[in-house]
């Protein structure tokens, strides 16, 4: 029986305190990687065995910025080592590295939550297209939003988180798409901080590039759009921006709306999807900013409708470190172990 006290990482050490759940890390050096470590070391209910970087040749380092909340030691990734001390993975890797490590995880009996893209898209063609090291999906995935599909999230053996973007895009949308309230072309402006591209720099992503400056990318060409279509099974026009911020979403959502649809059924429709949802936050008229959710696993959704009830812009926020990766990736692990869903997030 492992002695150690909440919070403290019981580095390479196989058991766990009666009733805890033993979860490690990959790419615990990462953005998303750094904040699952911050959340799981304070859990009440789990454990955290490892917390892995890349390579075979990567030295051991501690996390200086989460000292006193974990002192333990980021060793390199060793998926033996993962398969003995864990019972659930976090993979928070580039997907190429994801979609080997998940697949070897969960043939060996292991339960992973996956951050990555590698395990969201179904259709054979367009992961191909966008995600080509996932040749096949293992089974026992599913696409993990815990607002809309925590039945099946108890079930799953690779939990594949949604993406940041479409995160927030599907939670502001999928409720009126599923009330018939929607008709002609949705339009997705979005806006990320600058985390959102990870920690290795770029042109795009150096200060003195995005310093002063915002940027469109990925115009018809992001493979987010792919992501969110599958999901929502419509045409989107979704165009993402970098602004210059470490973190935060957000989206700003161009509709029409159905002859006849009043802005009482849109408020009814997103009541009735949220009713318990403990962190989605619905503002109706009032129109949330990213410092609300920043550092919280809520996302806010506010919308106006026009004077003629044919058009509805809704603004969407949320954290993209937060509930955009690593929030919602333990949110998913508190419903697969049966736990209050905000267990460890608030
Ligand atoms: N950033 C976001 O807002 C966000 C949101 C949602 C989902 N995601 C997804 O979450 C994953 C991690 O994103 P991130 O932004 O945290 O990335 P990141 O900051 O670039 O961190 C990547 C992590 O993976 C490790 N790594 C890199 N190459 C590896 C390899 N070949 N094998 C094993 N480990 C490797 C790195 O270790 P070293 O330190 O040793 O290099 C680091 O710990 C990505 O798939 C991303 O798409 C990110």
């Amino acid at each position: 029986m492992v002695t150690t006290a909440p919070g403290v990482a019981a580095q390479s050490n196989p058991s766990a305190p009666a009733g805890r759940t033993r979860v490690a890390v990959a790419g615990a050096t990462g953005y998303a990687g750094q904040e699952l470590v911050r959340l799981l070391a304070r859990h009440p209910q789990v454990v955290l065995t490892d917390a892995m970087s890349s390579g075979a040749t990567s030295a051991p380092r501690p996390l200086p910025a989460l000292r006193r909340v974990w002192d333990g030691t980021v060793t390199a990734l060793n998926v033996d080592q993962l398969v003995s001390n864990a019972d659930i993975v976090f993979l928070a890797l580039p997907e190429a590295a994801s979609a080997e490590v998940g697949s070897a995880l969960v043939q060996r009996g292991v339960r992973v939550i996956d951050l990555s893209g590698a395990f969201r898209i179904r259709n054979d063609a367009d992961r191909q297209r966008w995600y080509p090291a996932t040749a096949s999906l293992p089974p026992g995935v599913v696409y993990a939003l815990p607002e809309r599909h925590a039945a099946t999230i108890r079930e799953a053996r690779l939990v594949s988180c949604p993406g940041c973007y479409p995160t927030a895009a599907l939670l502001a949308l999928e409720p009126l798409t599923e009330a018939g309230l929607l008709e002609g072309s949705i339009v997705v402006d979005a806006k990320s901080g600058i985390s959102g591209a990870g920690k290795a720099p770029s042109d795009r992503t150096h200060f003195c590039e995005n310093h002063g400056s915002v940027a469109a990318y990925g115009i018809f060409s992001h493979r987010h759009t792919a992501e969110i279509e599958q999901e929502l099974g419509a045409r989107v026009t979704f165009v993402p921006h970098l602004v210059p911020l470490d973190r935060g979403i957000l989206e700003t959502i161009y509709v029409s709306l159905k002859p006849g649809t009043t802005e009482a059924q849109v408020t009814e429709a997103m009541q009735r999807a949220y009713a318990s949802a403990p962190f989605v936050r619905l503002t109706g008229n009032e129109l949330p900013e990213i410092k609300h959710v920043a550092h919280t696993n809520f996302c806010d959704i506010g919308w106006r409708v026009d004077e003629a009830g044919a058009r509805l812009v809704m603004v969407v926020v949320l954290d993209n470190l937060v509930k955009g990766a690593a929030g919602q990736a333990v949110q998913n692990l508190n419903i697969l172990l049966d736990l209050d869903e905000r267990t460890g997030l608030l």
